[in-house]
């Protein structure tokens, strides 16, 4: 057989070359079959169809193949045929099959049936392997790209920030330390404290919470630069939202205000779940069947708006935009407050909004994502630019239903001396983010950002219910086997 160039199995299910020669590789997802005619069906990941392979046990060993089991890869020499068979319109006449890797019948994991996410979750190296993994692994790419391609076409400039830091941006203490050190006899001080000067980096160090306050540096210069990259999270909430390890986008822009950046991440929220619509049809439309299966069992009432339908509206309706105050009255006002069934109760301003509250905004009250501004001050970081009202600052956080928070962000206080004011309050040491506060020294602007929790933005896009679902290799506490 003279060698020919592989051809994707999706791009294949879109040929009409009948009678072309060609090569598929891939894993056999089912294997059926008699004496006249065996079928094989085989995905290698570019889409949600698998291809079917059509064999004459004339033409090849009875060993080769009863080899040929559900995991097994192989290579597939043939023609591309019209479909017989109902549902697809391509298969491939096999003339040659190679087995690369057997996968013994008895004990492959992934029979063909369904199997739970907590299941597959415990065999994270073969979940690739199933449907829903491999349209949530697509998804997920193509919002990646989707990311890069929104920011570039509007001349913002991607940026690496650090991922080894020595600074915590949002204060919260839910830091994982980076340390050389030997834990079991680190070198001390004279109080009897451990001496992080003969660390590695010689000083306290840990992986970033955020690539805020180095954007930030970028932008002064750059003007409009956006980060993508990892971020760590120390936080033991054991929630279907939190991931001690996920992705997060952060854009900076000189010369912004919270206006601005609102318009800025509704604009690119939209942008984001318009290119899945356009781009991830199969994927998203395989998503939703999954999803209605899944929610049979529910009463309508419980029962969450189909996929698609959920994603259009979105796109169609202007996010609703409320101040912080306003949020909490219509709290204070709701039933489920009137009749104690939140888990926490609002006690007014200041109340740190959990995503019960957000939720109820968001699903019962607008109906619609919600962008709730100028929180009071003692719930949000240290570098948020500071209101008039001496309460209050120009956060926003934006709300989306099912997740609650997607979006964090600000603007930012751009003079130093409140800055400073607030850093002291807060009892930071401003010693140490000198070059932050270098920024505000040298040539200070207005200016605001926003970071996007990735994982968050897959949840909503995917339907899915829980976020290890939606990242291939899920940290959370008590978990990093894979
Ligand atoms: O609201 P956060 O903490 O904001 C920041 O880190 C700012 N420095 C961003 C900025 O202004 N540049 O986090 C931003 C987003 C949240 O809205 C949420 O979507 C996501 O990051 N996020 C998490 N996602 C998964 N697991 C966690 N533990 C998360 N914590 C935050
Ligand atoms: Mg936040």
């Amino acid at each position: 057989m003279s060698k020919i160039k592989k051809t994707k199995i999706a791009d294949l299910l879109k040929s009409e070359e009948f009678g072309k020669e060609v090569l598929v590789q891939g894993w056999v997802r089912t294997k059926r079959g008699n004496k006249q005619v065996v079928f094989i069906t085989m995905n290698d990941g570019s889409g949600m169809n698998n291809i079917q392979i059509v064999a004459d046990p004339a033409m090849f060993s009875e060993e080769l193949l009863k080899s040929v089991t559900t995991g097994s890869s192989l290579s597939v020499y043939g023609t591309i045929a019209q479909s017989q068979g109902s549902g697809q319109t391509v298969e491939v006449m096999a003339t040659e099959i190679i087995v690369h890797g057997l996968a013994d019948a008895d004990k492959y994991p992934l029979q063909p049936k369904k199997h739970s996410l907590e299941f597959l979750r415990e065999i994270a190296h073969l979940r690739f392997r199933t449907n829903t993994f491999g349209a949530i692994a697509r998804i997920r790419h193509n919002m990646i790209f989707a990311v890069h391609s929104f920011f570039n076409s509007k001349g913002f400039y991607n940026i690496h920030t650090p991922i080894i830091t020595a600074s915590d941006c949002e204060g919260a203490g839910e830091m994982f330390r980076v340390s050389t050190l030997n834990p079991k006899n680190p070198p001390l001080n004279e109080d009897g404290s451990v001496d992080w000067k003969q660390d590695f980096f010689a000083r306290e160090t840990s992986l970033t919470v955020s690539g805020q306050l180095e954007g930030e540096l970028a932008a002064m210069a750059m003007s409009e630069i956006y980060t993508f990259g990892p971020t760590f999270r120390a936080e033991n909430s054991n929630t279907t939202r939190h991931l001690a390890e996920f992705w997060m986008i952060e854009p900076e822009m000189a010369f912004y205000e919270l206006e601005d950046n609102m318009n800025l991440a509704e604009e690119f929220l939209k942008y984001l779940i318009k290119y899945a619509l356009d781009h991830c049809a199969d994927d998203l439309r395989f998503l939703s069947d999954r999803l209605i299966e899944e929610e049979r069992n529910k009463p309508q009432s419980e029962r969450s708006m189909e996929l698609i339908e959920k994603l259009k509206f979105v796109l169609d309706n202007d996010f609703a935009r409320i101040t912080y105050t306003e949020a909490v009255d219509i709290l204070m006002k709701s039933k489920p407050q009137k009749e104690g069934k939140f888990q926490y109760q609002v006690k007014g301003f200041g109340t740190d909004l959990q995503s019960e509250h957000e939720r109820y905004l968001v699903e019962k009250h607008f109906k619609k994502p919600v962008i709730l501004t100028d929180y009071p001050k003692e719930i949000k970081s240290f570098y948020m630019k500071q209101n008039d009202d001496g309460l209050t600052v120009r956060a926003m956080d934006i709300l989306f239903p099912g997740i609650g928070e997607i979006i964090g962000g600000s603007q930012r206080e751009e003079n130093l001396e409140k800055l400073e004011t607030r850093m002291d309050e807060l009892g930071m040491e401003k010693e140490s983010l000198w070059w932050y506060l270098d920024t505000r020294r040298f040539g200070t602007v207005p200016h605001a950002g926003f970071g996007l929790g990735f994982e968050r933005l897959m949840l909503f896009v995917t339907g899915m219910g829980n976020i290890r679902d939606v990242i291939p290799f899920p940290r959370t506490p008590k978990t990093a086997e894979f």
